[in-house]
């Protein structure tokens, strides 16, 4: 999150890493999350949803994969530059139906209510301070039929403290185009993170080689926080929903101590 960020403002930090996201997240199975979340419909849903809300959708992987298994699909995402891939990519696959909405998930709009919200990637922790969570899960709770789902995951405390820490890492990945060139992008990623406040600051600088060997540098700052599981559950109820369980990964199981991500499944109570 860039630091004139401002609340009414849909989010914006995801500018220059937009263009590689994809890349540097190559190694998410997608298609074995989608299976984790038809899972939860066959578990806690009487019948399959038709209409389903991707929460900042970012590049639409989820959205895609969702759309593909045939269900209609609206991707919301306050990010331009990672909607515009998700635009491209659904072009290239001919799919026209999936549609993508450029809103803040804090006060996004939509016509109707959907059957389930999907929010994936830790896209929770970016909310900042506890009224904005709650402000969203009223939100997603306002657009749910009743009785709908809402699967989120976060970042768990353990990877804040343990994994993202102070550390500083590079992650790096090639791209070959068609006459084989080879273009080499790197993202530097310097943590520091606050155990008061509990927020995570990502100072990220891409470095993407041009076609002369030189490289682009481009340089953004995001900002996740930490939260609890019993933090999370209390925001849940107190904006309608009933938790139905916290997992620790796509199997169902009890999230362990160094646990990275929890997989919530909540039910919205109308
Ligand atoms: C880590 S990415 C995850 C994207 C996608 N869900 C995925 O699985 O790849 C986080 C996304 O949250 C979006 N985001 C963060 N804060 C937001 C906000 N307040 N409103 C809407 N989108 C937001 C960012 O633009 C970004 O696309």
């Amino acid at each position: 999150m860039s630091s004139n960020h401002k609340k009414s403002e849909p989010f914006d930090a995801y500018g220059a890493i937009a263009r590689v996201y994809d890349r540097l997240n190559a190694e998410i199975d997608y298609a074995a999350w989608a299976n984790f979340v038809e899972a939860c419909f066959s578990r806690y849903l009487p019948n399959k949803p038709e209409l389903l809300l991707d929460l900042a959708c970012g590049t639409g992987s989820m959205t895609l994969e969702l759309f593909r298994r045939g269900y209609d699909m609206i991707g919301v995402d306050g990010s331009a530059d990672m909607l515009s891939v998700a635009y491209e990519r659904a072009a290239e696959k001919n799919i026209a139906g999936a549609l993508f909405l450029l809103q803040d998930m804090r006060t996004f709009e939509l016509y109707g209510t959907v059957g389930a919200v999907t929010c994936c990637l830790d896209s929770i922790n970016y909310l900042l301070d506890e009224q904005d969570i709650r402000r969203t899960f009223a939100n997603v709770h306002n657009y749910l039929d009743p009785n709908g789902l809402f699967l989120f995951d976060v970042n768990s405390p353990y990877k804040f403290e343990q994994i993202y820490g102070d550390n500083a890492y590079i992650l790096e990945d090639e791209l070959i185009d068609e006459d084989g060139n080879v273009q080499a992008v790197y993202c530097g990623w310097q943590n520091h993170y606050d155990r008061e406040t509990g927020i995570c600051t990502f100072d990220l600088s891409l470095f993407e080689e041009r076609e002369d060997g030189g490289f682009d540098r481009s340089d953004e700052q995001q900002n996740e926080r930490c939260y609890s599981r019993e933090q999370l559950h209390k925001l849940l109820e107190q904006t309608g929903f009933e938790l139905l369980g916290c997992f620790g990964d796509w199997d169902f199981s009890e999230p362990q101590e160094n646990c990275e991500r929890y997989y919530f499944v909540a039910r919205a109570k109308k």
